[in-house]
């Protein structure tokens, strides 16, 4: 056998997360004194340590020991707003205060809000500040974000926050997804004049999003007082034929129907569905469609509805669990501390949060070649300090984080005094 490049061992848990693995009393595909090998940036072997090919320790060209820390496999956030000008500190304080959200976002605050801040920062200064916010998202263990534009809200700057994801991309060793999100409000200019702006996105902005292959998804604010579910249908089928995978922001703050117009499209996932109804949890029970909650929101907008995850996985349907990071409802980008709250205020299991922010995540991107550790798969782990997985969801607030590894490669390691190895 060829040598590997890195050698993970001692490992005391793995939790590979491997669907292959997963059994009924091992739902989690965990392995106990494990070790990894790794070669080209992939998974090239993965098992109880004492059945590692003969040669493997004297042929690695670099052994790492976890010193028996737990093992497992990168998060994915799946929907973040990554990439975005200013910050909205007097509309938090305005919130607290008791103004409603989307009363603030009527107002011409909100969204729009960012949008002013965005258009008037340079393509630097969002490179700059984005990468910022994923190499700290790094350090809590997340190796892939997906992040939307929907700041610009106008050809030009749509496509400015989408290059600075790909700038953001080549600064930090993080595979990020990038989505257009230009149906995430209607700009200023265009208040009394919304089909006109819709069709200026299925006109315009989406031609150019696909002519530069600088985007993989497309995404809609689909709401009441937003992007209505016929306009949302429109703005996505033309997503659809341009060859854009769909996913969008569905039954947030009032049902209008969303998570059933994701499955009608087959979309990757529908995300928010704080308001969704039983029918709308059967229609995505019976699908493909991921059920993305975003838990962070609820928590962050202090309003105490929180999307019925516990519903949704009872009924079979694939649940993802992401950050929603973003300059007004949830200006959270730490993926486990949002776990954290999914886990108190959704009643999950760690059977049932690890898959919703590692495998499934992945797989409402898109993605095959992350979300779990198995052979083939790209190498994206993390080292915890911690004794047994069941504590990371039983300590919260603290970063559980040692050693980030990326595409086979250390990319992180916490300089924190370590517990438990
Ligand atoms: O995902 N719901 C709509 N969009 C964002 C909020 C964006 C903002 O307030 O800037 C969200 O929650
Ligand atoms: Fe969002």
């Amino acid at each position: 056998m060829q040598p590997f490049d890195l050698l993970l061992s001692d490992i005391r848990e793995l939790v590979t997360v491997d669907p292959v693995r997963a059994t009924q009393d091992n739902p989690l595909g965990r392995i106990a004194n494990a070790a990894i090998g790794m070669r080209d940036g992939l998974v090239a072997w993965i098992g109880e340590q004492i059945s590692l090919p003969g040669d493997s320790f004297t042929s690695a060209k670099e052994i790492l020991s976890a010193h028996g820390a737990v093992v497992m496999p990168g998060l994915v956030d799946s929907h973040t707003h990554l990439v975005f000008g200013g910050t909205r500190e007097q509309e938090f304080a305005r919130r607290l205060a008791g103004v409603p959200y989307m009363q603030i976002a009527q107002e011409g605050g909100g969204i729009n809000a960012t949008v002013r801040q965005t258009r008037a920062s340079s393509l630097d200064e969002l490179v700059g500040r984005g990468a910022a916010w994923a190499r700290e998202m790094l350090t809590f263990g997340v190796t892939t974000v997906e992040s939307k534009s929907g700041y610009g809200l106008d050809t030009k700057t749509e496509l400015k926050q989408l290059s600075a994801l790909e700038q953001v991309a080549q600064l930090v060793p993080v595979d990020i997804v990038p989505t257009f999100l230009g149906a995430h409000e209607f700009p200023t200019e265009y208040r009394e004049r919304r089909d006109a702006y819709v069709d200026l996105v299925i006109g315009e902005m989406l031609p150019a999003v696909a002519e530069q292959g600088i985007a993989k998804i497309c995404d809609v604010f689909c709401e009441e007082g937003v992007f209505s579910i016929d306009q949302t249908r429109r703005i996505l089928i033309k997503a659809r034929d341009l060859g854009l995978g769909l996913r969008f922001h569905a039954d947030e703050f009032v049902y209008t129907g969303g998570a059933e117009l994701a499955v009608a499209l087959g979309a990757l996932a529908a995300d928010h569905l704080t308001a969704i109804t039983d029918d709308g949890i059967a229609a995505l029970s019976g699908s493909d469609v991921c059920a993305c909650v975003l838990p962070g929101t609820s928590y962050y907008l202090g309003h105490g509805h929180y999307a019925p995850a516990r519903k949704l996985l009872d009924a079979g349907a694939t649940l993802v669990v992401a950050s929603d990071f973003n300059p007004g409802s949830c200006v959270i980008h730490n993926l486990a501390m949002v776990a954290g709250i999914a886990v108190t205020q959704m009643k999950l299991t760690l059977e049932e949060i690890i898959p919703a922010v590692t495998r499934n995540a992945a797989k409402s991107l898109g993605l095959q070649s992350v979300g779990y550790l198995a052979k083939g798969m790209q190498a994206d782990l993390q080292i915890l300090d911690i004794p047994k997985p069941e504590y990371l969801i039983y300590h919260q607030g603290r970063n559980h984080v040692a050693t980030v590894i990326k595409r086979g490669q250390v990319v992180w390691t916490s300089s924190s005094p370590k517990v438990f190895i």
